[in-house]
């Protein structure tokens, strides 16, 4: 028994598992286990030595049982510590922070514009993308063998039907519907079959803007547009200024610049030492427009405008690749701040 008991004592001791203990707790206790066979062997003894006998196996096997639950008490606990252990969750350690979405900096500009000139009174217009030749330019009083018709500068889906050149084409729709007083801004995309360089985009954004009502002036305009440069660029003393120009939709038709952000009109490297920055197109609405839409021209002036967006977000941030926009690297994207 001696023997027996050294030998379940070295085996339990080799036990890794809860398992291994319970085939060794078969092997010693089971009914067909070493203790039995020991309690078997009691009939065959005097009875002055199973008394005696009867009591060490009893002692055998207290012994094993308790060494048993002891021994699996220690491995359970041993296997809960290496879980614990191997599970453990730093709660100290900083949070990943998701990537958040942020808008594009075009549509950033495009909804600072909005913003300013919905403050001065003037409501949002959709013209669509897809267009007719009339909206786009005929009622605008293009001629029929206008330049900008040419397949080089317009994109045609069928005979008639076009990407839209400029914004312009809202005017016509919306003079069509609306009656005077009229004020709206028209934001959106362009398309052009130009060359693709640092400076055009076969496709690019304009907001345009029609003011029409019976005393609708140049003077207005001007009063306008300077209004809008002073709140877009946060300064009081940013100036405008006019170039004559030909649009064939304004008569007297104007380019209008902004005084550089950078310099305040004395001349730097951005404004190429002009003190000037180019933001689009202007004008008074052509007589001829007005009759085409049924406005009556004695009555009823207007004046109207067109500016680039993604040239006045490169003046802004001094961006020189107008590609950077559409090729969404994330690099250059990234840069501008989620708002
Ligand atoms: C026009 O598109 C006129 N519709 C503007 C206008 C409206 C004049 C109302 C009078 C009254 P223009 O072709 O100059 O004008 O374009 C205006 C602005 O759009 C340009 O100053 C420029 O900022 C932007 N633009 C024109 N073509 C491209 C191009 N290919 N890529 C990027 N920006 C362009």
């Amino acid at each position: 028994m001696k023997e027996l008991q050294q030998q379940f004592e070295h085996e339990l001791l080799d036990c890794q598992t809860v398992d291994d203990i319970e085939a060794v707790r078969l092997k010693y206790l089971g009914r067909k286990g070493a203790v039995q066979e020991q309690m078997r062997l009691l009939k065959d003894l005097k009875a002055e030595e199973r008394a005696d006998f009867g009591a060490r196996i009893n002692t055998l096997k207290a012994y094993i049982e308790e060494k048993i639950e002891q021994f699996l008490k220690q491995t359970l606990d041993r296997q809960r510590s290496e879980q614990i252990a191997k599970e453990h969750i730093d709660v100290t350690l900083p949070g990943r922070s998701s990537w958040k979405g942020s808008y594009h900096p075009v549509a950033v500009t495009m909804q600072s514009i909005v913003r300013i000139f919905k403050d001065l009174g003037f409501s949002v217009q959709i013209g669509p993308q897809v267009e007719s030749d009339y909206y786009n330019f005929e009622v605008l009083n293009f001629a029929e063998d206008h330049p900008a018709k040419d397949m080089q500068d317009t994109f045609y889906i069928e005979p008639g039907v076009l990407l839209r050149t400029h914004t312009s084409n809202a005017q016509g729709r919306v003079m069509e519907r609306t009656s005077p007083p009229i004020r709206i801004i028209s934001p959106g995309k362009c398309f052009r079959n130009e060359e693709v360089s640092a400076r055009s985009h076969v496709f690019f954004h304009q907001i345009e803007g029609l003011c029409v009502d019976e005393t609708a002036s140049f003077q207005d305009l001007a009063w306008t547009l300077t209004e809008f440069v002073q709140k877009y660029l946060q300064r009081e003393d940013a100036k405008i200024r006019f170039r004559p120009s030909y649009f064939p939709f304004v008569e007297p038709g104007a380019e209008v610049d902004c005084s550089c952000l950078v310099c305040s009109g004395k001349g730097c490297q951005l404004c190429k030492y002009t003190g000037w920055l180019e933001l689009g197109g202007t004008g008074m609405v052509h007589p001829q427009v007005l009759r085409n839409v049924g406005i009556d021209p004695e009555k009823y002036q207007g004046y109207a405008w067109g500016f680039g967006i993604e040239r006045m977000v490169m003046l802004r941030h001094t961006i020189k690749d107008i590609r950077l926009f559409s090729e969404n690297d994330m690099r250059f994207l990234r840069q501008f701040p989620a708002i």
